[in-house]
């Protein structure tokens, strides 16, 4: 923080600003990487939701992660940071007929949500010649019981995603599925993330597992070659544990033994466990006020970059840290604090009644464990701008910064809401 307000990045002009520590990439890549026993063929595909800015998935990419995309334009920037084709996962419950063509064509792997989904892909089959490069599965949603975060939760019984594996009848129409599409190879399934416990995402991986190689019988060959186990793995946003990458591994191959026999190919797609911890936002306190005898300092931390947390804050706590304004730990007595931020409805708390060291104006209120769904993917209210994002790194012990997103200016905030632009109107707006 101290190197940060040294080289200007936060001040009045810039009260808020996020931060991202490269080596800290580094190393969650390389545990991520020794989690996983030598022995196995894995791959481990980043969630581009997580963090879809390019500059941070090309550094991914550096560090041998391939990339899961959930929309067209992730897939953009995964493309634009350089990930090739056979490095993609593309994922989406509502993949339009073109979005699955333009990936199939491409060689691009594709989990498809759902039997209609697969029509699609018979159409695109019976029309290509040259049928496709791009690896096949169908997503499957185990139904194996919901984790601590509903709303995150996607093997509930009546979950959006995938194809239901224990509804009446589901099963055998899937094995048919497969049993009459010799292309369909892989199998998806991905529980949910955030509050999942490693149990319960190991149960349903074994229960995919288990329908891979009742379809393998059923085909009288290995027609399912792979399983896309997705992601999940649970980050502790209350302390300073780093995830257990190793502990998720050992409990996903304890509950499904063919995984850990070799007998299939991995593909993971972990996204909040590799970007949570490694990068922070910070926030210049604008003002402080006591309310009912409660202390409120009001920054620029609020529902914009922090979207989840304000709405749901019980499912969703995050952690704050008091800096003074030169960027060094705060020394003020301990107090509790309203942590508020800069929109028009009174929920736009990042912490409630927190005890901090009192915060004084101007000094910095600092959250970390935000690298992963925070200000990589703004929620634009009341029109504000999305903050600067700084890659940083320590050289010989100086902190380097690198810009890798620069700050919205309130002329590009009007340009995008212009409707009809006119070259006069993105003149006045500039
Ligand atoms: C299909 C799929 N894969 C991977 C992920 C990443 O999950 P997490 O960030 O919890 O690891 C998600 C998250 O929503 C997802 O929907």
């Amino acid at each position: 923080m101290r190197a940060a307000v040294r080289a200007g990045l936060l001040d009045e002009d810039a009260p808020l600003a996020a931060f991202i520590d490269l080596r800290g990439i580094e190393e969650t890549a390389a545990a991520l990487r020794e989690a996983w026993p030598k022995h196995l063929d894995v791959r481990h595909a980043f969630a581009a939701k997580a963090n879809c800015l390019v500059p941070v998935l090309r550094t991914l990419r550096g560090h041998g992660f391939g990339c899961e995309v959930a929309s067209a334009g992730e897939l953009a920037q995964a493309l634009a940071a350089g990930f090739t084709p056979r490095e993609l996962v593309f994922d989406s419950p509502a993949k339009s007929r073109a979005e699955i063509e333009a990936a199939l064509a491409a060689g691009i792997a594709l989990n498809a949500d759902n039997f209609q989904e697969l029509e699609r892909i018979d159409a695109f089959m019976a029309r290509a010649e040259a049928g496709t490069h791009s690896d096949i599965g169908v997503r499957i949603n185990p139904q194996t019981g919901l984790g601590g975060i509903e709303a995150m939760s996607t093997s509930g019984e009546h979950s959006k995603f995938g194809v239901p594996l224990r509804d009446a009848g589901s099963r055998a129409r899937i094995v048919d599925a497969y049993a009459r599409r010799p292309w369909l190879r892989w199998i998806h399934v991905h529980a949910g993330s955030q509050g999942m416990a490693s149990k319960v995402i190991g149960a349903s991986v074994a229960a995919v597992a288990g329908l891979a190689l009742e379809i393998n019988q059923a085909c009288d060959e290995r027609r399912v070659v792979g399983i896309d186990i997705g992601g999940g793995l649970t980050v502790d946003f209350e302390g300073e544990r780093a995830p257990g990458f190793a502990g998720h591994a050992q409990a996903i191959l304890a509950a499904a033994p063919q995984l850990a026999r070799g007998e299939f190919r991995i593909v993971t797609e972990f996204g909040r466990s590799v970007m949570a911890k490694n990068g922070f936002m910070a926030s210049r306190v604008e003002y402080t006020k006591v309310a009912g005898g409660r202390n409120v300092a009001i920054t620029h931390l609020g529902a914009h970059v922090a979207t989840r947390t304000a709405f749901a804050p019980e499912s969703w706590p995050l952690r704050v840290l008091a800096y003074d304004a030169h960027g060094m730990p705060s020394r003020e007595r301990v107090t509790t604090q309203d942590i508020a931020g800069p929109c028009c409805f009174a929920g736009d708390l990042v912490a409630r009644a927190y005890p901090l060291p009192r915060l004084r104006q101007g000094d910095i209120a600092v959250i970390p464990d935000t690298g992963a769904y925070y200000f990589s993917t703004p929620f634009r209210y009341n029109s504000l701008p999305m903050p600067a994002v700084y890659g940083f790194e320590v050289v010989s012990g100086e902190v380097r910064f690198t810009l890798l997103r620069r700050a919205e200016s309130i002329a590009d905030v009007v340009a995008e809401t212009l409707g009809q632009v006119t070259a006069q109107g993105r003149s006045e707006a500039a």
